[in-house]
């Protein structure tokens, strides 16, 4: 039998029910089952903690292994098979910022290089790409993305225009933050490759939410979080590598792998839980469980089904066509929400404590704009929800 989703599948997660949670890209929302799992590889642990963080996750150097492969290689593979990528050139990170920090504190700068970033980059990346950079007399770039959404075309063409001579590195975002939107991401490293600059690609949307194939995009490393698409309890992020870029590739914390090889450097950066890790396999399995198409089908339909009922009913204005919309969608507001960070604050909160919506709002080139998140948890009368409480702000 199908199983329904929308509101009955609320039962599979743990949100307060009083609650219409618009926001599953902000940080993620894992469904119960995977916290199950979760808890069960605690309790594990916990029978006999030394054993199992030495024996069955650490590189050989800390403990005296008692299996064939660490449970986190094992884990990373299944989670490879998700993500089109081998298990072996994938490792396990907190978050998509640690993956980003990990890859451009790690590249040998010289003095007048340059990381080109783009005007819709996370700001969290942002800085990193500037710490990385201004520690070693290189510096940041940043490119105007915003004005040529449209179609993906302009913006490779926007890319080609922006790689300058001292370009050696583009940080390019699978699916942007504020405005959601799905970047080309091979077509824009064929024309990298093409001009010598490595591509990093921010994946912090990706896994889960549209099809990915890491090894077939041609970029030099992916990161991206498994906690917000595709239900893995926090935290939990990847970091692949290309072979040709492991050997020169540290974790941003330095530990016993140091020198042992790409997986030994990153699967122990001193003791830590484990768990988000090991259970990411779960979260895979449930989404495969209810069919990864359709999970992804419905939250997309949802998404662009939400953008057109606000642009009719609000005068919202969305920001690119439909094949640029993953399971997110962002609108422009009408200018007597405001323009301002602030304006964008009071709307949120007054969503939330006012008429128990969760929803990501944020300032965006001097208006405020809605971001809804669409999960098979919510359907079309959430949305209608969003646009009454709009209406009486
Ligand atoms: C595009 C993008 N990159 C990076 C991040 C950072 O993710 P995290 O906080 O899990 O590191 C986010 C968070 O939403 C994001 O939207």
């Amino acid at each position: 039998m199908t199983v329904q989703f929308g509101h009955p599948m609320r039962e599979e997660w743990p949100q307060d029910p009083a609650v219409t949670y618009l926001n599953h890209g902000t940080v993620g929302a894992p469904p119960k089952r995977v916290l199950e799992v979760q808890q069960r590889l605690r309790d594990e642990i916990e029978r006999q903690p030394s054993h199992f963080l030495l024996r069955e996750i650490s590189p050989k150097g800390v403990g005296v292994w008692k299996r064939e492969r660490s449970r986190l290689r094992d884990a990373a593979n299944a989670v490879g098979e998700f993500i089109g990528a081998k298990g072996d050139d994938l490792v396990f990170v907190d978050n998509t910022t640690e993956g980003v920090n990990a890859v451009l504190r790690s590249f040998d700068f010289l003095e007048g290089d340059e990381v080109l970033v783009s005007d819709l980059a996370y700001g969290a990346v942002l800085h990193a790409a500037d710490y990385a950079t201004r520690v070693r007399g290189a510096r940041v770039r940043i490119m105007e993305l915003s004005k040529s959404v449209q179609e993906p075309g302009e913006i490779v063409r926007t890319v080609g225009e922006a790689i300058g001579p001292n370009t050696r590195i583009l940080v390019i975002d699978h699916i942007t933050s504020g405005n959601a939107l799905i970047m080309h991401v091979a077509q824009i490293a064929e024309l990298c490759r093409r001009r010598g600059v490595a591509v990093l690609v921010d994946g912090a949307h990706a896994p889960g939410a549209i099809p990915v194939n890491i090894a077939s995009l041609g970029v030099d490393w992916y990161t991206g979080n498994l906690h917000k698409w595709a239900w893995s309890p926090r935290s939990c992020g990847v970091l692949w590598a290309s072979p040709a870029r492991q050997q020169s590739l540290r974790p941003t914390v330095i530990s016993w792998g140091l020198d042992q090889g790409f997986t030994q450097e990153f699967d122990w950066p001193g003791t830590r839980d484990p768990t988000p890790h090991l259970a990411a396999p779960a979260g895979i399995a449930f989404m495969r469980e209810l069919g990864v198409d359709r999970v992804q089908r419905h939250n997309h339909e949802l998404a662009w089904q939400a953008g057109l009922e606000l642009t009719q009913h609000m005068q919202a204005r969305l920001l690119a066509p439909e094949s640029m919309i993953g399971t997110m969608v962002t609108l422009v507001l009408p200018a007597r929400f405001g323009s301002t960070a602030d304006d964008a604050a009071m709307l949120r909160d007054a969503l939330l404590f006012a008429h128990q919506i969760e929803v990501h709002v944020a300032a965006f080139h001097n208006r405020v704009c809605v971001r809804v998140s669409a999960q098979i948890y919510n359907e079309m009368s959430d949305i209608g929800r969003l646009i009454e409480a709009l209406n009486r702000c």
